[in-house]
């Protein structure tokens, strides 16, 4: 959530701190601040709103070598100019900016009010500046040290004091936090697109480290004050990726750009010749993974989404028991972990606080999880115990798209590698892989139909509410296709199993009440068919997602978009598309704010 970014070096901090939070508007925040060091003192300059407000109100010669900036997506206190970040202390010597959430901030507030500290925000951040303050002899690192043993809660901090020119001092719990290491300058950042533009060489700072930095060095220690030797990773995304590329909007971009993204999930790893997959970062020998009973898939929002098809295709096509889990709910149930089990983690940023702490609990009852993630160096990418990237380069759109269809081929892949070792024939095998390597030219046509699905988007989006349907692999399709639309177009989706409405949601049908039903031609066709039916007996409008040629759906339904015939297993990749680009249009007549919803954050790093 929200973003962070630090600088020191020999260029102006403004410049770069306010690029840097441009590069991280994608996260969800609601105001924005920069902090900037210069002769003694520390210049803040923060507000409510956007980049582009802060921007208008920073001084163009405001000088200064160092700095911190930050994005924030409110947790504690109202959204305004005062509680935005960076936050001082009373001296105004010491700014931090702070991601997450202070647990105790309460006690530590009050403790600091009594010693009399004096309060002027409502954050919870506000605590660690005075907390600060009150350990301060000299060195800074020495006092976030013992701060940063106070805090319960998640953080990612970055601090400066007035007094120590050109020198970042960042903790982290839980938040992400990276070192970017360029020629005579150094950053600190939240999230990689931030420094991107600066350099590719990158230090991922882990839960309970603290780093210092200056220009030309960096140094981190461990909360007894051990230093870590840390590795050098080399970024491999390129700039052009967090880039339009001509597109009015990331999410338009990311969903054309399907085709290529599910091809470099399966590259190199479907091997069409020996019907199998290949997945080497499992870390699963033949012998582990024949011994595997069970399967257990945790995940939150779209990526969740993905974890039921995966579900569906380990239990119906590798015969091997699945279920896909929210993990905000695994979590909490004091889950039961069988020695025999696979768990997968899914999360395209790696950084979801649900699915992580999720995993945490898992791992510590003695399950193996994986991790199925898009961030390279990710929290959840690290901390799990073998895994597989999803390679769909960086997706900035606030709306999950390509990921999700890249989460798709992992699991497709890893389905035919489990049902390869077991039940699967050769024959059957080679039919799987051939089917999922058409998928990419398939995903291309339907993409052509965008002129189409706008149109429709022109005729239903005044619609209030909407229900997405769909049966055995595509009804997951249908909950994904009801999420995109809520959460970029603000309209009220529902999304359900087919068979399920008559149980209740058929009472919401009238005239005004689209219903968007998925309709492949497999074995529920016909079942599908009745479900729709009963919606347009009841005068509800139909829009089918529907095979090309399928004529006897055409003829009941008020709108059609077709895809191409596929294997039956594979229409959740065609059949989401037009629900993407469907909630995209849709959005855009109602001129909503496509790559920012409102409210909502890219990573959701507290629970
Ligand atoms: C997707 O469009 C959403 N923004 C959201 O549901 C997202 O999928 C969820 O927060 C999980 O994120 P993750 O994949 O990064 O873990
Ligand atoms: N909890 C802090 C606040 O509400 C930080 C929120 C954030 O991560 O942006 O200010």
């Amino acid at each position: 959530m929200c973003g962070i970014v630090g600088y020191c070096g020999l260029k102006q901090a403004s410049n770069i701190l306010l690029e840097g939070l441009k590069r991280l508007e994608y996260r969800g925040y609601d105001s924005a601040g920069i902090g900037v060091g210069n002769d003694g003192k520390i210049t803040i300059i923060k507000k409510k709103g956007k980049i582009k407000d802060l921007r208008e109100i920073v001084p163009p010669d405001l000088r200064g070598f160092w700095g911190i900036g930050h994005t924030r997506w409110a947790t504690h206190g109202e959204v305004n100019d005062i509680n935005a970040h960076p936050h001082t202390d009373q001296t105004g010597k010491i700014a931090i900016v702070h991601n997450g959430i202070i647990e105790n901030y309460m006690t530590l507030k009050e403790k600091l009010s009594s010693e009399g500290y004096n309060f002027i925000t409502e954050t919870d951040s506000e605590v660690i500046a005075h907390l600060i303050a009150s350990y301060y002899d000299g060195e800074l690192e020495k006092a976030v040290k013992k701060t940063v043993a106070l805090l319960k809660g998640t953080y990612g901090i970055v601090c400066v004091h007035a007094d120590e020119p050109g020198k970042l001092v960042g903790a982290r719990n839980g938040s992400p936090l990276v070192l970017g290491i360029g020629e005579d300058e150094m950053f600190l950042a939240s999230d990689v697109p931030a420094i991107l533009a600066h350099t590719k060489q990158v230090v991922y700072i882990e839960d309970g480290e603290i780093v210092t930095v200056t220009p030309n060095s960096f140094n981190t220690t461990d909360h007894l004050e051990r230093n870590i030797l840390k590795t050098v990773d080399n970024v491999e995304w390129e700039l052009e990726e967090i880039e339009k590329g001509g597109y009015t909007h990331f999410m338009e971009k990311e969903i054309h750009e399907q085709p290529e993204s599910i091809m470099r999930a399966m590259r190199g790893r479907l091997d069409i010749e020996l019907a199998t997959g290949h997945l080497g970062g499992l870390n699963l020998s033949s012998k582990e993974l024949l011994n595997i009973e069970r399967v257990k898939i945790i995940a939150a929002g779209t990526s969740y989404h993905a974890g039921m098809v995966g579900s569906y295709l380990l239990e119906s096509v590798a015969r091997i028991p699945c279920t896909a889990e929210l993990s905000s709910e695994v979590r909490y149930r004091n889950p039961i972990v069988e020695p025999k089990s696979l768990y997968f983690a899914v999360s395209q940023s790696g950084e979801t606080a649900d699915t992580l702490y999720a995993m945490r609990e898992l791992q510590r009852k003695g399950a193996t999880v994986l991790g199925i993630c898009n961030v390279v160096g990710s929290t959840i990418a690290r901390e799990s115990d073998g895994g597989v990237y999803i390679h769909s380069g960086p997706e900035i759109a606030v709306a999950s798209t390509k990921a999700f269809t890249s989460q798709l081929t992992v699991f497709y892949l890893f389905t035919l590698l489990m049902a390869r070792m077991r039940h699967m024939s050769y024959g059957q095998g080679t039919e799987f892989a051939r089917s999922l390597s058409k998928v990419p030219e398939q995903v291309k046509k339907v993409l052509d139909k965008k002129e189409e699905i706008k149109e429709l988007a022109k005729k239903y989006s005044k619609a209030k509410d909407f229900l997405f349907l769909g049966r055995g692999i595509n009804y997951p399709v249908a909950l994904e296709g009801a999420l995109k639309l809520k959460e970029i177009s603000y309209v009220h989706a529902e999304g359900y199993s087919a068979a399920e409405i008559k149980h209740g949601p058929i009472a919401l049908i009238n005239e005004y009440t689209p219903s968007v039903f998925l309709v492949s031609d497999d074995s529920l066709r016909d079942k599908i068919i009745s479900n729709l039916k009963e919606v347009k007996a009841r005068k509800g409008k139909v829009i089918a997602v529907a095979v090309e040629g399928d004529e006897e759906v055409a003829e009941i339904v008020d709108d059609i978009i077709t895809v191409p015939h596929t294997n039956e297993l594979m229409y959740p990749f065609l059949m989401v598309v037009p629900l993407q680009l469907f909630a995209y249009y849709c959005a855009l007549e109602l001129g909503r704010n496509v790559d920012q919803p409102r409210n909502l954050a890219k990573s959701v790093t507290v629970e």
